[in-house]
């Protein structure tokens, strides 16, 4: 058996290393693409991260191709249909790290409502006024949560912690536990315009796709803060840098961005890249902007929850247990 990872990095690699040392393993770091898929020729199993995007055509090149694992909860990078219509069975990592990005998302919320970098950037100057950095109180503020998943529910317990009032929107809304944790479902527009806050937590895919757009955005109370942890193109870049411009949002906190890939370095230069490259220079010279990147999920335990788990669905799919099958 050959399992193949790419994206991958040392201390993966060492982890991997001991607890599937039964097989042939290859470690990559870069993504998996159409140049280099070559590399993959040989595997029986070939394991991603976010920045492979898999295609119908990649996997007319991986004959021997039976199962794809990403390492990620997220799998819009991956062309599930076509894995299915050539029967490779594709895993993810469904849990591991929902209260780890459930608590990146409060240190974006609190970053922004207390001026946290703002205040850091004076201190560093010797500037120990006050000028600029009054912040708002959390407390029975209201926070519009999309997508009431497994890192939308605990976004909203921490909210509650807050005593914060919760709206949110979810495709299958689960009564029973608005009920418990007391909060309410209500439509887009409703969460839009009576959200002080707003955290994008669905996936992304069509539907998805630019959720948050010059629309939406005219829906939202005026100073709201945007949130996302999702992914990048959940949210409209251009239209959101226009409202962030005008005031119609005070600030946004961005794990993810779109086009994020084109930040990496081997990408600087790629041609397709030089709007998104200009528009996320545009967000990060913003100081109402906070920018991190994509770290939503890295901490030590969620990382050695992940790696287990990456181990337990490889184990499990060559002993015929699958498990953690996106479908
Ligand atoms: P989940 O699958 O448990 O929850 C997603 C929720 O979104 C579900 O309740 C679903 O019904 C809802 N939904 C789906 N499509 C919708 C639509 N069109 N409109 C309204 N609601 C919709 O997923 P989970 O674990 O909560 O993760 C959410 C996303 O967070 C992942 O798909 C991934 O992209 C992202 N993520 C980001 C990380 C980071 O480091 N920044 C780490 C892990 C996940």
């Amino acid at each position: 058996m050959h399992i193949a990872f790419f994206e991958v990095k040392a201390w993966e690699k060492d982890f991997l290393k001991e607890k599937l040392k039964k097989y042939q393993l290859t470690f990559f770091t870069e993504p998996l693409s159409e140049k280099n898929i070559v590399k993959a020729k040989q595997a029986d199993i070939v394991s991603v991260l976010i920045y492979s995007h898999i295609t119908d055509h990649m996997l007319s090149s991986l004959p021997k191709l039976k199962m794809l694992l990403t390492r990620s909860t997220g799998y819009d990078h991956i062309d599930v249909a076509a894995c299915r219509k050539r029967g490779i069975t594709v895993c993810n990592i469904p849990s591991y790290g929902e209260s780890t990005v459930a608590e990146h998302t409060f240190a974006l919320i609190l970053a922004l409502s207390r001026k946290i970098t703002k205040a850091y950037a004076q201190s560093l100057n010797n500037d120990f006024s006050l000028e600029g950095l009054q912040g708002f109180d959390l407390k029975e503020k209201t926070l519009g949560v999309m997508g009431t998943g497994r890192i939308g529910l605990e976004v909203i317990r921490i909210a509650k912690g807050f005593g914060m009032n919760v709206l949110a929107y979810d495709m299958y809304p689960q009564e029973n536990l608005a009920q418990t944790l007391d909060f309410h479902y209500c439509s887009l527009d409703q969460l839009l315009k009576n959200s002080d806050i707003i955290t994008l937590h669905v996936p992304y895919n069509k539907e998805t796709h630019h959720l948050i757009n010059k629309n939406t955005l005219q829906k939202v109370k005026r100073g709201d803060l945007l949130i996302n942890t999702a992914r990048g193109a959940v949210v409209d870049t251009e239209a959101l840098i226009t409202a962030l411009r005008s005031g119609r949002l005070a600030g946004a906190g961005l794990d993810v961005l779109e086009g994020e890939e084109c930040l990496k370095e081997e990408n600087h230069s790629d041609k397709k890249y030089l709007k998104k490259i200009k528009q996320l220079k545009t967000l990060l010279g913003m100081d109402n902007v906070i920018i991190t990147p994509h770290i939503a999920f890295y901490s030590k335990e969620a990382v050695e929850r992940r790696l287990q788990v990456i181990v337990e669905n490889i184990v499990g799919f060559i002993a015929g247990r699958e498990q953690n099958v996106v479908k």
